[in-house]
């Protein structure tokens, strides 16, 4: 068991935001929740994250039942923002201390990481970089024992320190009554007058606290965000490795440079993604699932060999096996779709379930109806669910027909197998196995002369 400091009180001021540097997301998360969902992963005693520029919003954004905050104000520096967390760490366990702004870091490096330390060493994850510019640098012995002396950060490196490539990730672990002490000692006797968390390193090697260190198995796991060109740099390549993930599962994607998953994407077999889509939330695609381009789907389960055509937009709703949907088709939010229905461009379905083999193939709102089988809803159909106040169903028994450029004013139900004729404004029940019409009849009047214009 270990207790977890997340830093994340820093302002980040080259992103240039009003909203706190860990509170902005990549893939519709934020930040430093990437860091405490990963961290929740070590099933850590204590999960404590440092706050303070920004005032509240990020522990009102964050609140979490297994969440300590503490604020840090003013903020100087990330050996004075640990300090904040000392009254809930634990000392009979070591602390890990994490940096909310590097969102990436893979669960297996920081298990390597704990794991190499134990209770009693201090632990640090470093890297080395081919540009290692404004990192802390790792400074070891010289000869072959290659022992940590310290961490040097770059304002306060010399040349010869500056050509170090190995540097300090920020995220390390030591047993915590040690860091205590150490944290009470610390100075901002430095370039930026700030308190160094770096510095406990010198004074473990002169305690004698034994140090090791961790690598993770990827660079990118240790890039933090400092402005929004690393921002989008780090979605990139956050939504590339899911791409990736999907590829390796067998999933057909047209571009894995061209997909963005915020969220979960779970898939079948011989599943094909066309270009430009957005999954959002949790997305389940049953085998054989065609999801056509530019596709936003969120929350949505959609069963085997249904075909989603180009530019649909569906959310918080189940979709049938075989079904057929779109281009351009809209399902909001409880749209229940059964096995084979057919819903074509510039269909809307809202809070409405719709029967198997049943089609709205053109133009039409489809809101809190409950729609049987083999249903034909005609183009520009439109259920009239509102009366500006309340909103009530359309209920459509199995194999009714209904004409094009129909009105349901709800509340109102359609048969089993009736008929409505075109243009019907439906305002009573239509019964069923019979045709109903409400449109006045047609009339042609012989000798009928068109206006002429006044002169
Ligand atoms: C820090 C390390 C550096 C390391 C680098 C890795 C120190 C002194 N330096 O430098 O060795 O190579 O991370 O990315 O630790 N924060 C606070 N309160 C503060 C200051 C910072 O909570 O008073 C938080 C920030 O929000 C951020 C994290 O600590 O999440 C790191 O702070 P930052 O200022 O970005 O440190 P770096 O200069 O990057
Ligand atoms: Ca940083």
């Amino acid at each position: 068991m270990i207790n977890i400091v997340i830093l994340a009180a820093g302002m980040g001021k080259r992103m240039r935001s009003d909203l706190p540097k860990v509170l902005h997301r990549i893939a519709g998360k934020a930040l430093v929740s990437h860091v405490i969902d990963t961290a929740r992963g070590l099933s850590p005693a204590t999960l404590c994250v440092i706050y303070g520029h920004g005032g509240e919003q990020v522990p009102t954004l964050l609140a979490a039942p297994d969440l300590q905050f503490a604020r840090q104000e003013p903020q100087l520096g990330t050996g004075h923002a640990v300090l904040q967390a000392q009254p809930f760490l634990n000392d009979d366990l070591p602390t890990l201390i994490l940096a909310g702004d590097v969102p990436l870091t893979k669960l297996s490096s920081l298990q390597a990481l704990v794991q190499a330390a134990g209770t009693d060493k201090l632990g640090i994850l470093t890297v080395n970089l081919a540009d290692p510019t404004g990192y802390g640098r790792i400074i070891r012995s010289e000869g072959t024992s290659g022992q940590i002396r310290a961490i040097v950060e770059h304002k306060d490196a010399s040349a010869g320190q500056l050509a170090i490539h190995e540097v300090n990730t920020g995220i390390m672990i030591m047993p915590t009554v040690q860091l205590k002490k150490w944290l009470a000692t610390l100075s901002n006797n430095n370039a930026q007058n700030e308190y160094y968390l770096t510095d406990v390193i010198a004074k473990a090697v002169a305690d004698g606290v034994p140090l090791v260190s961790a690598q993770p198995d990827a660079e990118w796991e240790t890039l933090g965000v400092n402005s929004k060109t690393q921002l989008a740099q780090l979605e990139r390549l956050y939504q590339l490795n899911q791409a990736h993930i999907l590829l390796d599962n067998g999933v057909t994607l047209l571009d894995p440079a061209r997909i963005d998953i915020r969220g979960s994407l779970q898939c079948g077999r011989d599943v094909s993604i066309d270009v430009g889509c957005v999954f959002e939330g949790q997305v389940t695609l049953g085998d054989g699932v065609q999801i056509g381009a530019h596709c936003v789907i969120k929350d949505a389960q959609i069963a085997a060999n249904a075909n989603i055509k180009a530019f649909c937009h569906i959310d918080d709703s189940t979709v049938g096996e075989g079904a057929q949907i779109g281009p351009y088709a809209r399902l909001r939010p409880g749209a229940e779709l059964a096995r084979d229905v057919h819903i074509g461009n510039f269909v809307e379905v809202k809070k409405s379930t719709i029967g198997a083999n049943s089609k709205a193939n053109h133009l039409a709102y489809i809101g809190d109806a409950t729609i049987g089988e083999r249903v034909n809803i005609g183009a520009g159909t439109i259920t009239c669910n509102y009366d500006g106040v309340n909103k009530f169903r359309t209920i459509i028994e199995d194999d009714a027909f209904i004409g094009s450029d129909s009105q349901l004013i709800a509340p109102v139900t359609v048969g089993k197998g009736a008929t409505l004729g075109a243009g019907t404004s439906l305002s009573k029940d239509a019964p069923a196995g019979q045709l109903t019409v409400s449109r006045a009849r047609q009339v042609s009047l012989p000798g009928w002369q068109r206006p002429v214009k006044k002169t």
